[in-house]
């Protein structure tokens, strides 16, 4: 049977094997996966890696300045933060189609790859590429035996047909629960390995309709005030994950000081879940519900209503696109 350690020690020797004394990229997103998988392989292979923080401007208020300080103190692993805002957001710009919106964005992190390992030593000779694909990425983007294509995970269905990398794929066969107890074998800290997930493509996908920066920027501020209010609330493990999705394109009539307003409304999206596969709302205290709608349209101007997505998976996925 499998324990912690004996995928650790599997998943050492498979890497070193693998990549012999060649130079090693890993993408960090911020998430959980890609902090797991660079601990791994750094476990395998030492300073051989380097860490690449992509900065796509789909981040969350916070995150890069929270990446930079605390992965390379913790972690120990070299790390480069890429600039990309302005390469992600005018490839984007004008798209609405989610799929379409994957593509793009897988092709931007690889693209961005290539540029970073030019930038850090075009001597290195990076040659691999690691990744924090997980095994339920692998199945809803169609990689899975008879499986259809639900959604191209960005860092499966949209790598480009080009790609310059040979790819390491440490935890391919593994669950989450599975790569949270790996994270912890390996000694991250609680809160690296119990934050909820974050996808790849980032706000990008939590945006319906066209991605542009002021739009991120309301996006942004609506999540941090609820991601703030759920930690507060001390329900944050109990929550698997919380998107917050903003309407873009649709609008709708309020009233704030006599005023009348015509904003966009967010979505909050609370799940519970086991591994992504399946999950069900999250059933949030009508108190916190209420903190959250009334700090969001107080604070965001562009915001004037909040609503509650009760779906389960199936028959909606977790997030928006
Ligand atoms: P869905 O929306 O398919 O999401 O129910 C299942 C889980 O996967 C995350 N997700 C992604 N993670 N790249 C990622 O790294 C992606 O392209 C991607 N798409 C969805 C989602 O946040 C949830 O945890």
């Amino acid at each position: 049977t499998w324990t912690p350690a004996s995928i650790v020690d599997d998943a050492v020797a498979a890497i070193r094997a693998q990549v012999g004394d060649a130079a090693v990229l890993c993408g960090l997103s911020g998430g959980v996966d890609s902090a797991v998988a660079a601990a791994l392989v750094h476990r395998a292979i030492g300073d051989q890696l380097t860490c690449a923080f992509v900065d796509h401007g789909l981040l969350r208020a916070g995150e890069r300045e929270q990446v930079m300080q605390d992965f390379p103190r913790i972690t120990g692993i070299k790390l480069v933060v890429a600039d990309a805002e302005d390469r992600f957001l005018s490839a984007l710009a004008g798209v609405t189609e989610p799929e379409t919106k994957r593509k793009i964005i897988g092709r931007e992190f690889i693209r961005t790859f290539e540029q970073t390992v030019r930038d850090i030593d075009a001597d290195a000779h990076i040659e691999y590429l690691v990744q924090g694909t997980l095994y339920p990425d692998v199945v809803e983007s169609g990689g899975g035996e008879g499986a259809a294509n639900i959604k191209s995970h960005h860092n499966v269905g949209g790598l480009p047909d080009d790609l310059q990398f040979k790819l390491i794929e440490p935890l391919r066969t593994l669950f989450k629960d599975e790569v949270r107890a790996v994270g912890t074998e390996l000694g991250l800290p609680d809160e690296m390995v119990w934050r909820h997930p974050f996808p790849g493509p980032g706000l990008g996908i939590r945006i319906i309709g066209e991605v542009t920066k002021e739009r991120l920027d309301i996006l942004r501020q609506a999540d941090a005030i609820a991601r703030h209010e759920l930690t507060e609330s001390g329900l944050d493990r109990e929550i698997w994950q919380f998107p917050i999705v903003l309407l873009a394109d649709v609008r709708s009539v309020g009233v704030q000081g006599d005023q009348r307003t015509y904003g966009h409304p967010v979505v909050l999206r609370p799940v519970t879940s086991e591994d992504a596969m399946t999950a069900d709302w999250g059933r949030l205290p009508y108190d916190l519900l209420e903190k959250i709608s009334t700090r969001i349209t107080n604070e965001v101007r562009e915001i004037n209503r909040v609503v509650v997505d009760v779906t389960s998976k199936p028959p909606g996925t977790i997030e928006w696109e």
